[in-house]
């Protein structure tokens, strides 16, 4: 097992988290040695004389061969992996937004510079869905792939469905538990669950799009018309993304509120929870459910790609490699 000696950028919901649950996996050799903040002197639950709030502490330390980026600020945290990634450096990251702005680059940095770049805990929060599509499906036979991917607004319809609390009251909650983004309209407006979409058509179908060709409508305009609607035919309504094939090449990819009856699996996906179901020509469907997001479960999914950058684990990109010419069908792109 290789040494870890870590750097890892950002101390929040996901970054103290990860201290904590790295602490407690005795089995890992992976050590945090310093880590990146934007306000070293903040008061925080460990000492001050971990935190630094220059990049170049981690980044220029050749001891450090792991760096682990958990900020917010997408633009930021792509400075910062591309020049880990330069530097020969594995990299963990969470941020989806980054990966789905930045697909293509990141992609292509990993191939220059031979090195490892896991982001797991990026899509569903603990479901290892990155990881079974990368290794367990054939893009020939995978047909659909659903889910519910974003916690915050999950925890919104939850909260309004089965206790009829309002919905500024339900984000607040939201928002006070960890789940939502720092600036919010990302989660309800779909904006998140269309960068996780993104990520999962890539590692699915082998497709690299651009945030802006991929459809996303969010739960922000839902209106007391379609709650009564949904309450009076005993329906629930949920954020959904799909990636389904039209024919053999293309591939209808959207995000989008749906009702859904009391027989759909997603019904029983509630409060932050996530679920992913993926349905293939000869296994029929599949159904992986888990907390989507959060301190602690997020950290799991974190800490299970340290673990594997420890036998220098590295996604394949088996569907990109053979995309076998799936594309993204026009039916659905905007068009500006
Ligand atoms: N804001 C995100 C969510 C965090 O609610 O799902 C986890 O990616």
């Amino acid at each position: 097992k290789k040494k870890l000696n870590i750097g890892l950028f950002g101390y929040g919901v996901v970054g103290s988290g990860l201290y904590e649950v790295l602490h407690q996996a005795k089995n890992l050799d992976a050590k945090i040695k310093k880590i990146v903040v934007k306000h070293p002197e903040k008061e925080r639950n460990i000492s001050a004389n971990h935190f630094t709030y220059d990049k170049f502490d981690i980044l220029n330390d050749d001891e450090i061969n792991t760096v682990v980026e958990l900020i917010d600020d997408s633009e930021a945290a792509f400075e910062i992996v591309k020049i880990a990634m330069q530097k020969g450096k594995s990299v963990v990251s969470a941020n989806k937004k980054m990966l789905a702005e930045h697909f293509q680059e990141i992609y292509d940095l990993q191939k220059k510079h031979q090195v490892s770049f896991l982001y797991e805990a990026s899509v569903c929060g603990s479901i290892p869905i990155i990881r079974n599509l990368e290794e367990y499906y054939n893009n020939d036979f995978l047909e659909s792939l659903e889910g519910i991917v974003n916690g915050s607004t999950n925890y919104i319809l939850s909260k309004i469905y089965h206790e009829n609390v309002a919905f500024p009251a339900a984000l607040e909650e939201a928002q006070e538990k960890g789940y939502a983004e720092s600036n919010p309209i990302l989660d309800t407006g779909g904006f998140d669950a269309r960068s996780k979409l993104q990520i999962l058509l890539a590692h699915s179908f082998g497709i690299i799009t651009n945030p802006d060709e991929v459809f996303n409508l969010g739960i922000q305009n839902l209106s007391n018309l379609e709650l009564a609607y949904a309450r009076e035919k005993n329906l629930q309504i949920k954020l959904l993304v799909y990636a389904h094939k039209k024919n053999d090449k293309e591939i209808i990819a959207l995000v989008i509120p749906k009702f859904i009856s009391s027989e759909s699996s997603f019904s029983t996906v509630n409060d932050v929870f996530n679920g992913v179901k993926v349905k293939t020509a000869f296994a029929d469907k599949q159904f992986f459910s888990g907390r989507g997001a959060g301190s602690f479960p997020t950290a799991s999914a974190v800490l299970s790609d340290i673990s594997a950058l420890s036998y220098d684990y590295k996604y394949e990109y088996k569907k990109i490699i053979n995309n076998d010419g799936f594309y993204l069908t026009e039916d659905f792109k905007l068009k500006v």
